[in-house]
């Protein structure tokens, strides 16, 4: 029988410190982008590409992240009193959003040891890690482009993107070998890949962004793992553990990509995003055009 893949992670306890001091007593993944916060928008993702269960990784001063997908009795009775039915249809669909698990990472010891922590809820099955950071704007959401290449494949997927020049140091970089131009030329199988390279040293212009689907091995090896410098461990360094036993794909995604953890990126969400709303952006596009730029 293939694997399926039914459960997301987004790891999102970490501590938002380039978005300080919005994020000293607000969760990153809350902040709005529009009139969503940053994770509703992966969360979307997710359940549109055939996801059932989000488990999400939270850590201290997470709990509004927990109280935004529950149900808000007092508010939706409000609502209702009210006759407000479009607004009490938009609250009541955050909570509809199937089922959501959430699990503690006590302290913030790296991406790899978030994953971990979602062990036990994941179990024995492929699963997809979502960093809620990165928006991703795409005709077919980006996690079901990835889906239909797990489902061929039965491996490792990671996301990637070109990026061009110094840029590329900020991430993780991927050597790859094309896989015989299937996915219209988007697919690579990886050799090897490496944790924020200077420029010079980057093996490629392929850029790990925040969209994996992982096959459950990946715990074992985590869990192994040693923590690095600083107490971190880095799901790059149980990837490429991963990657001497299994074959992992890099595939190049079709869509526009934002980082939203970061304050530029944050803005230009804000005002693309806002441009595409219906009810918004005609009027948004306006205001824009009368500024002295
Ligand atoms: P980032 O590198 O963006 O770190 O983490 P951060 O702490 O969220 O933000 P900055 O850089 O300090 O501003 C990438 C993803 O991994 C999660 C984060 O929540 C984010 O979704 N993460 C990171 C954890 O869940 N736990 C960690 O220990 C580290």
């Amino acid at each position: 029988m293939p694997m399926k893949v039914c459960k997301a992670v987004f790891p999102a306890a970490g501590l938002g410190t380039r978005f300080l001091p919005a994020t000293k007593a607000q969760p990153k993944e809350m902040l709005p982008i529009v009139d969503k916060p940053i994770i509703q928008y992966g969360v979307e993702e997710a359940l549109a590409a055939g996801c059932d269960q989000i488990i999400i990784v939270t850590g201290r001063g997470k709990q509004s992240i927990e109280d935004h997908f529950d149900v808000s009795y007092e508010l939706e009775k409000m609502l209702e009193e009210r006759k407000k039915t479009d607004l009490l249809k938009i609250v009541h669909s955050i909570s509809d959003m199937i089922h959501m698990a959430y699990v503690r990472q006590k302290e913030a010891l790296g991406l790899g040891h978030a994953v971990l922590m979602a062990r036990e809820l994941v179990g024995q099955e492929a699963f997809a890690v979502l960093l809620a950071d990165d928006i991703i704007d795409a005709q077919e959401p980006c996690l079901k482009q990835m889906m239909r290449v797990f489902e061929e494949t039965q491996c490792s997927v990671i996301a990637t993107q070109v990026v061009e020049g110094p840029a590329i140091s900020a991430y993780g970089v991927l050597d790859v070998k094309p896989a015989d131009g299937r996915f219209d030329g988007r697919l690579f199988e990886i050799n090897s890949m490496v944790e924020k390279p200077k420029p010079e040293d980057a093996p490629s212009n392929l850029a790990i962004i925040g969209r994996y689907i992982l096959t459950p091995r990946v715990f074992e090896i985590l869990a192994s793992t040693p923590h690095g410098s600083g107490g971190e461990l880095q799901l790059t360094d149980g990837l490429m553990a991963l990657l001497r036993e299994q074959r992992i794909y890099a595939y190049v995604y079709e869509g526009r990509r934002y980082d939203a953890g970061d304050k530029l990126g944050f803005l230009k969400a804000t005002v693309e995003l806002a441009l595409k709303r219906e009810e918004l952006g005609d009027k948004f596009r306006e205001y824009l055009k009368g500024l002295k730029l």
